[in-house]
């Protein structure tokens, strides 16, 4: 590879512009390569083991600053957590109903899933008083959806804007369980309920309009947790009062970044990749449904179970991919793939539909805002409604400055629309990729051929 394809320029306030100048031949992707762990199943596993009787081993963790906010706050709170790695991770558990009251403010960062989980396990350990807060992304996200049925569980919390932004204030409480219709499919949400529900005497039940992820059920079953599964109503119970014991976990790779190599491979000319050891649990592959309808060429090989996680690896090749409409019980099991899915719809046949996802505006950024208005920067033909965006297909990309909006996702997303966009694309604030995948530009540059 020619280094003069991908550049990094570093600032002065350490932010970096990713510039990728693509030669007027082109480039092709091509190899074998990982992905790292998967982010919610990396909370879970910290969050879990930290909670739980005894040692729990963790192995594949994302080194990732999510994951980090997740294991600094629970040392916080008294669980002993070596020096995270991908090897292994141990983290001593401190028992159900132990967690200390920490000394200062709790930082989740960047991240939504440390934040709206960890408040469940904060509103029921009676006596205790904590202060949780984010980065600026995550105190302007609406946390309502949680601190709502907390409290009609009776938990007490405290800010601004009726407790519906962080910062916010936990006076820990025995909580009353209950049944809670979420009017959103969100796993955040669930896995708060359920968490909340470990510590409360009988049934807590959450449904869900459409089936979220499922890693909170498998890893609690793991760890002991007694919970019942209703799948015709999207709904499971979790009966509180039993202790969680320390296990070993395996992190497969997180899929929703594979999916960045996934529409890379599609889209570029002459590439094939193939992304060993993905997750592939089903509540997570809409990516591939939505990829298959748009005729791109991904195969699933080897494909096996590990540590209670059905795990494969991906090829993918060029293709010539068509429009589809992405809608419905679909979203939340892609919700995170749509920015990326936005760029693939860029080169399809035809106009792509993309609807019901309205939860993306309150994700670490406006994703279909910021979407719609850096790749129509780009060239794109593309359309941003209420619920979702309209992309019509086949107009070529040409190299300006974009910006990440400091969001990860979108970060890595305008890096992939980079390379087949003619002449130079300058990313700004690219180092938001380290959120989830620290390692974005070494792999894409050892992938990449001019
Ligand atoms: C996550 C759930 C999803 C997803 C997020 C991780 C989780 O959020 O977008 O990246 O680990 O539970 P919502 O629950 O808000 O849909």
């Amino acid at each position: 590879m020619s280094p003069s394809v991908i550049t990094l320029e570093t600032k002065e306030n350490t932010s970096q512009n990713l510039v990728i100048k693509r030669p007027p031949s082109g480039v092709c992707l091509q190899g074998r390569i990982r992905v790292p762990g998967d982010k919610s199943i990396s909370h879970r596993a910290l969050m879990l083991g930290a909670i739980a009787e005894g040692e729990t081993q963790i192995q594949g963790l994302l080194l990732g600053e999510d994951p980090r906010s997740s294991a600094s706050c629970f040392q916080a709170m008294g669980a002993e957590i070596s020096q995270l790695n991908t090897e292994l991770v141990r983290v001593k558990g401190i028992g159900l109903g132990n967690l200390q009251e920490p000394t200062d403010v709790l930082n989740a960062g960047n991240s939504g899933t440390t934040l709206r989980l960890m408040l469940g396990l904060l509103a029921s350990h009676p006596g205790r008083f904590f202060t949780v807060t984010g980065d600026s992304s995550l105190r302007s996200r609406p946390m309502s959806r949680v601190v709502k049925p907390l409290q009609q569980m009776g938990g007490s919390i405290w800010g601004r804007k009726a407790a519906s932004l962080a910062p916010l204030a936990v006076q820990g409480q025995a909580l009353k369980p209950i049944h809670y219709n979420s009017p959103i499919a969100s796993a955040q949400v669930k896995s708060c309920i359920l968490l909340a529900g470990l510590m409360t005497q009988g049934r807590t039940t959450v449904t869900e309009p459409a089936l979220s992820r499922d890693h909170s059920e498998r890893m609690l079953r793991a760890f002991g947790a007694q919970l019942e599964v209703d799948s015709d109503t999207n709904s499971v119970t979790l009966i509180g009062g039993n202790q969680l014991y320390g296990q070993k976990v395996v992190v497969p790779g997180d899929i929703s970044s594979a999916a960045f190599w996934l529409v890379a491979g599609a889209i570029v000319p002459d590439s094939e990749l193939v992304i060993e050891n993905v997750g592939v649990n089903p509540t997570r592959t809409g990516v591939l449904e939505a990829l298959e309808m748009m005729g791109a060429d991904v195969q699933r090989e080897n494909e096996r179970e590990v540590a209670g996680e059905p795990v494969a690896d991906l090829r993918v090749r060029t293709s010539r991919l068509q429009s589809c409409t992405i809608a419905g019980d679909i979203i939340p099991r892609l919700i995170d793939e749509i920015p990326i899915l936005a760029v693939a719809a860029v080169f399809a046949e035809g106009k792509t539909v993309i609807k019901d996802a309205a939860e993306l505006r309150v994700k670490e950024s406006d994703r279909l805002a910021v979407m719609a208005h850096e790749l129509t920067k780009m060239g794109a033909k593309v359309t941003e409604l209420a619920d979702g965006m309209e992309i019509t297909g086949g107009t070529p990309l040409v190299g300006v400055d974009v910006d990440s909006y400091t969001d990860h996702r979108i970060a890595m997303s305008l890096a992939i629309a980079a390379l087949v966009a003619t002449g130079k694309t300058t990313i700004q604030r690219a180092e938001a990729a380290a959120i989830s995948y620290p390692d974005f530009v070494t792999t894409l540059t050892e992938i990449i051929r001019d």
